[in-house]
């Protein structure tokens, strides 16, 4: 009984997320930490810019410049050097696709 009851709600607690990303509409784990300062969805919030819907190309390029240090930033410079290709990959192709 006790057995069955936590099965129950272990499948309970894992059924939501496959189904969000199946949909397309929840964050990869990857890009979850960018959301606490761009806004939900990565829509900007405040003085922090707005990156969902823009250009994946384009996306790319800004999170290469932080990490190699050629864009000038307060934050996102120390940010992105945590990052490697297939993340910065992801997180791009993510938020080019985020409404
Ligand atoms: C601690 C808050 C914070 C977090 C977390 C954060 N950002 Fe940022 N982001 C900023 C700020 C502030 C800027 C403006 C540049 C600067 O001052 O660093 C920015 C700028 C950017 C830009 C450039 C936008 C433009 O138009 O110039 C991109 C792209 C970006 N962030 C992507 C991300 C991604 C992807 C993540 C997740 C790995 C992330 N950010 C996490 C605060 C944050």
């Amino acid at each position: 009984m006790q057995r069955h009851l936590s099965r129950t709600i272990l499948l309970l607690m894992l059924a939501p997320a496959p189904a969000a990303f199946a949909a397309g509409s929840a964050a990869p784990p990857v890009a979850q930490g960018c959301l606490g300062c761009h806004g939900p969805a990565g829509r900007g919030a405040g003085a922090v810019p707005a990156i969902a819907g823009r250009d994946a190309g384009e996306l790319r390029a800004l999170l290469h410049a932080f990490r190699s240090g050629g864009r000038p930033a307060t934050i996102m410079d120390r940010i992105m050097r945590g990052y490697g290709e297939a993340e910065i990959a992801t997180m791009a192709e993510h938020f080019a696709g985020a409404r």
